[in-house]
């Protein structure tokens, strides 16, 4: 009160000439003030800002989750945390200038670790893990194929070209997980669980989910990847059916009560984003398809992700995606028949839809994956 007191004396026509100069430095004080406070206001940094949803991505060292966080980082409307498996790979992730995600914003936490919840108790508060809003994960068994079936398939070649047989057979390949207890069953599943459970705890809202299409077929050969078939016995030994235990981990978010986005993507190919159209359905249905093309690049996937969470906020959603070549229409506007999918026309395609206005439209469909299946 003072302070305010003596500052109006200051700005009284009867004031001293020479002026008390307490009050003139009073004064100053005060103008300083006023104007860190407004440029504090004008310059705000969207990062910092209380607006900025904060959204945890999860695998955010690989292929697709460092899309996902880079996206993330440059999007004044998100605050992300990335967590990633390992100290080799957050130092990986901090180093490439691509994603640019500063070191505090990465967590280490192995989702497999039977105290994965305990392990990440001291970063709740240090990494503001304890306000996020919304979770993309992004982790996986990782396939590694074993160079000794990789040699032999090759070795195969003349021997088949001399049978009339097709020159290599991608079934005799042998699959290992990249990581000791990196099969399947633990990372997505138990993993994935995990992570369910710690959206739960945390008052996470909304989990999307990069799974796989492929999901309705047990006998997809993605299933057989990382399991070995005794010639004789007809036996199996090994750990594989990475498809069944990401659907069982989907169904358990599913059954959570969490809003979910499950985003089951066609082969994933690492080409440039924002060239073809987004074609999202349910069920494996792109599989049944005329065109057998079901493939995405991970920047377009990347997208995706990024664009559930607010064109998928609030909803509880499953779907395939893949994208195809923006079939190019004619002068009068219907799109030319196509001779061995190769479309001819002069006029040129309109741009393809953004990742939001895909799945925007898609959701007003109301269509979701069927789990019964
Ligand atoms: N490849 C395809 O054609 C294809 C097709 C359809 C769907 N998908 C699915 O799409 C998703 C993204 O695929 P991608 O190839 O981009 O992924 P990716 O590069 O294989 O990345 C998987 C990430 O998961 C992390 N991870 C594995 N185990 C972990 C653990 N115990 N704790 C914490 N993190 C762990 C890995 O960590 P490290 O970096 O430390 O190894 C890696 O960063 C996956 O779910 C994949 O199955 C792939």
């Amino acid at each position: 009160m003072t302070y305010f007191r003596q500052l109006l004396s200051l700005l009284k026509p009867n004031a001293g000439r020479g002026g008390n100069s307490c009050s003139i430095l009073l004064l100053c004080c005060f103008l300083a003030t006023l104007q860190c406070c407004c440029s504090a206001l004008t310059a705000q940094d969207p990062q910092s800002s209380k607006q900025a949803t904060r959204v945890l991505v999860t695998g955010a060292a690989g292929k697709t989750g460092r899309l996902v966080l880079s996206k993330l980082e440059k999007d004044p409307r998100y605050e992300p945390k990335g967590l990633v498996r390992s100290e080799a790979s957050a130092k990986q992730l901090v180093k490439n200038k691509d994603v640019n995600c500063p070191l505090e914003h990465v967590v280490i936490a192995d989702i497999t670790s039977p105290t994965f919840l305990e392990d990440l108790r001291p970063s709740l508060e240090h990494h503001g893990l304890d306000k996020l809003e919304a979770m993309i994960i992004c982790t996986s068994a990782v396939p590694r194929i074993s160079k000794l079936s990789f040699a032999a398939m090759l070795l195969k070649v003349p021997i088949n070209f001399v049978r009339r047989k097709p020159l290599v057979d991608f079934r005799s390949m042998r699959f290992k997980w990249k990581h000791p207890n990196g099969y399947p069953e633990k990372v997505d599943y138990e993993g994935q669980v995990n992570q369910i459970e710690l959206a739960k705890q945390l008052g996470i809202s909304h989990v999307v989910v990069v799974s796989s299409m492929g999901g309705t077929d047990q006998d997809n050969f993605l299933n057989s990847v990382g399991k070995v078939k005794d010639k004789k016995t007809g036996k199996t030994t090994g750990n594989g059916d990475i498809l069944l235990w990401k659907r069982r981990a989907e169904k358990y978010l599913v059954e959570s009560g969490l809003d979910y986005t499950i985003i089951h993507p066609g082969g994933l190919i690492d080409t440039p984003g924002g060239k073809e159209e987004f074609v999202l359905d349910v069920d494996d249905q792109l599989y049944k398809g005329p065109n057998r093309s079901t493939r995405i690049s991970r920047e377009d996937l990347a997208d995706l992700c990024v664009a559930s969470l607010s064109v998928g906020k609030g909803q509880k959603v499953s779907f395939d995606c893949i994208t195809r070549p923006i079939q190019p229409t004619s002068d009068n506007g219907v799109i030319p028949e196509s001779i061995n999918g190769d479309v001819s026309t002069s006029s040129s395609p309109d741009p393809p839809k953004s990742a939001e206005e895909a799945l925007t439209k898609f959701l007003e469909l109301s269509k979701t994956a069927n789990y019964a299946l």
